[in-house]
């Protein structure tokens, strides 16, 4: 196992395509990093570059602090587990997992003993003398992980490994890298452009776009303190909620004002100009609107509502129910957790942001 640390890494290919732009990342000895971002933003050149496949325009990589930026990949001691699969179609399962072992001549009895541990960890005893053509897209995908898991490598490098799969294989796949990890706690690093995947595999995940790292962070940090607006609305299903407004800084406080939307903001952590409010689906709660019998009145101030909303669409989901609203600002989704207290499509409601949870990003895109 083997701590890895990036520093000014950049990549432009020959053809002029700048992929990578100074990357700085630094990975403890049995971590698991996630990488997310989205597709062309330089994932794979990223994991290509750590294994060796590359040659970077500048910068360097170290493992357990040795600088082995011009090592060939065969000298790095990294397992990589290619997007795509990538089996050897006239190989068995057996010969396809002992390959890289037989490469690096490692003895045939250890060969055989490693593919026996990790075919049992991976479930597949049964299909060793089989061809991949002779098995299931999932089971084929295992195969493609015993191959990297037999190296016992310094490092794991994954890249989108389960994208192929369906949603329910994807879970339980998933379940067995983490498993796998808390096993052999190798360092990894996963990629994907799957954010669920990502906060669950990562102890950290780095959000990426365009060739450029915009933040390392635990999993609740990345989706609770987004660096800007781009992991702001790459984190999270559904999609943070942006409202377009202004602070305004008054003797009674601090307020984020939109048409029709006001939400006062505790602390002095702002100043008065143009702001983006980022609200997540949960921090959003509903209560019925004051009805028109003479209630209170739509803009009472002194702790009345002051946010009303046209239910749009409830969408159940199972476990959480979402509330799609609509106002002046804009739309907006709430998240409840109780169906039975959903509010029906075409009805008036009052919307209570919690200002604690209210996210505020400047027209940089920086969080305020
Ligand atoms: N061999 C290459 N030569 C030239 N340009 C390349 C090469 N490989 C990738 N690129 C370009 O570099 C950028 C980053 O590509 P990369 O494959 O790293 O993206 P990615 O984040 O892995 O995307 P995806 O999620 O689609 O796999 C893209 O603009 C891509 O077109
Ligand atoms: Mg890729």
């Amino acid at each position: 196992m083997a701590s890895l640390t990036i520093a000014g890494l950049s990549l432009v290919y020959p053809n002029g395509t700048r992929a990578l732009d100074s990357i700085e990342l630094a990975l403890a000895d049995g971590g698991f990093l996630a990488i997310l971002g989205p597709s062309g933003c330089g994932k794979s050149s990223l994991l290509r570059l750590i294994a060796g496949l590359e040659t970077p325009t500048a910068g360097t990589i170290a493992m357990n602090g040795r600088d082995v930026t011009s090592l060939e990949p065969k000298e790095r001691d990294v397992a990589m587990v290619f997007q795509g699969l990538a089996l050897y179609p006239h190989m068995t399962v057996e010969e396809n997992m002992a390959f890289g072992l037989l490469a690096r001549r490692t003895p045939r009895p250890e060969i055989a003993e490693r593919v026996r541990e990790a075919a049992g960890m991976l479930g597949l005893e049964r299909h060793l003398a089989k061809r991949p053509r002779e098995l299931s897209g999932g089971e084929r995908q295992r195969v493609a992980l015993g191959r990297a898991l037999v190296r016992r490598p310094q490092i794991y490098l994954f890249d989108e490994p389960l994208s192929s799969l369906d949603a329910q294989l994807r879970q339980e796949l998933r379940e067995e890298l983490a498993r796998l990890h808390r096993l052999t706690r190798t360092t990894s690093i996963y990629v994907t452009h799957d954010q669920k995947e990502a906060l669950s595999l990562g102890d950290q995940v780095a959000v990426m776009s365009a060739g450029s790292l915009r933040q390392v962070a635990s999993p609740e940090i990345v989706y609770r303190q987004p660096h800007d607006l781009f992991v702001a609305r790459f984190v999270g299903e559904p999609a943070i909620n942006l409202i377009e407004g202004e602070i305004t800084v008054e003797g009674s406080g601090t307020t984020f004002r939109a048409p029709g939307f006001r939400v006062p903001l505790n602390g002095a952590r702002a100043r008065s100009g143009p702001a983006t409010l980022g609200l997540r689906a949960e921090a959003i709660a509903l209560a019925p609107a004051p009805g028109r019998d003479g209630g209170r009145a739509d803009s009472g101030s002194e702790g009345g509502e002051n946010v009303f909303a046209t239910v749009d669409r409830v969408e159940h989901l199972g476990g959480e129910t979402l509330v799609h609203l609509r106002g002046a600002w804009g739309a907006l989704v709430a998240r409840i957790h109780d169906a039975a207290s959903a509010p029906s499509p075409g009805s008036r409601v009052a919307v209570r942001p919690d200002p604690t949870r209210a996210l505020l990003f400047g027209p940089d895109g920086a969080r305020l």
